[in-house]
């Protein structure tokens, strides 16, 4: 039984492709899901700034019938006005699920060790496991059966890099990461996923040649400097520009699709061009969100009701 959803890893294959079969479900006939947190409280927790993710998270559980709590940290910072322990303690008391945006890995492992209800990690320095989760439910969407894909990520190696190769590792998606020298993703994520990936027949590659990505069917590319991170974009902007996800990089790639995490920097890290074009599936991913959630949240507050 799930527990907790911290870092993406906590489902195997079939238990991935079970929820995102759940997801697509809820997406066609969300008036069947309409009681399925009937009672239910979430307190969503943020450390940092969002759009998506407060709102999917808020609107998706209203449309499952259960409360959403939204908590920013304008009333008391975790760990500065009390403890991320009695964070945990207390919430625990009130409500059926922490899902938490945090700075630091280790908080969602504190919270998750105090709290008496699953916590969720909405974004944290390593992980952005919820995403990862829209994101390949609409590479099904898109493209049918994941593990036939090649996927190509342009840019830095960070958190949604991270996610996105861990999962692509578990449903057998062959998955390269493209990015400057001394901006590749975490070694030992790298290291883990390439275990991953090679019992479920996928291969898992770090470049910094653009070429690396020939023959990829998706590419996906998300800021250059992630919040928490105060390097100005203009000291970044030339090593980086090579990987700018423009019309003409995905020509070379061959890709028919094109993802985006959000927020965005139009004519930056990808150009509006293709962001607004054809191939892109950023819309479509960013809807996703909530219907990719919401399987969450019911897979683990409510697993009877599916
Ligand atoms: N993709 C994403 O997590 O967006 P927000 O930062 O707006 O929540
Ligand atoms: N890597 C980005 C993702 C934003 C959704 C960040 O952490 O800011």
């Amino acid at each position: 039984m799930l527990q907790h959803y911290l870092h993406g890893l906590e489902l195997n294959k079939q238990q991935l492709l079970t929820l995102l079969s759940l997801a697509q479900k809820i997406k066609a006939h969300p008036q069947d899901f309409n009681q399925a947190l009937a009672g239910k409280s979430v307190v969503t927790l943020f450390e940092k700034p969002s759009l998506r993710t407060r709102l999917s998270f808020d609107i998706g559980i209203n449309k499952l019938g259960g409360h959403a709590v939204y908590l920013d940290q304008q009333n008391g910072g975790m760990g500065s006005r009390e403890s991320v322990k009695d964070f945990a303690l207390n919430i625990s008391t009130w409500a059926d699920c922490i899902v938490a945006r945090v700075n630091e890995h280790v908080t969602l492992k504190d919270l998750a060790e105090y709290a008496n209800v699953p916590v969720v990690n909405s974004l944290c320095d390593l992980y952005h496991p919820c995403q990862a989760l829209a994101d390949f439910l609409t590479l099904q969407e898109v493209h049918g059966d994941v593990s036939e894909l090649k996927l190509a990520y342009f840019g830095e190696g960070n958190n949604v890099t991270h996610s996105l190769m861990l999962l692509a590792a578990t449903l057998g998606t062959d998955f390269v990461a493209v990015c400057p020298k001394g901006h590749s993703p975490d070694a030992q994520i790298v290291k883990q996923a390439e275990l991953i990936a090679s019992a479920n027949g996928a291969s898992i590659q770090v470049s910094d040649r653009i070429e690396a990505a020939v023959g990829a069917n998706a590419v996906y590319t998300d800021t250059w400097v992630s919040m928490g991170d105060n390097t100005p974009l203009k000291v970044v902007k030339d090593k980086y520009m090579p990987y700018q996800v423009n019309q003409e990089l995905v020509d070379l790639t061959g890709a028919s699709s094109v993802l985006h995490c959000q927020p965005a920097h139009r004519e930056i890290e990808i150009t509006s061009q293709v962001m607004d074009g054809p191939a892109s599936k950023i819309i479509q991913q960013a809807e996703n969100r909530m219907h990719a959630q919401n399987a969450l949240l019911v897979t683990l507050l409510n697993p009877n009701f599916v």
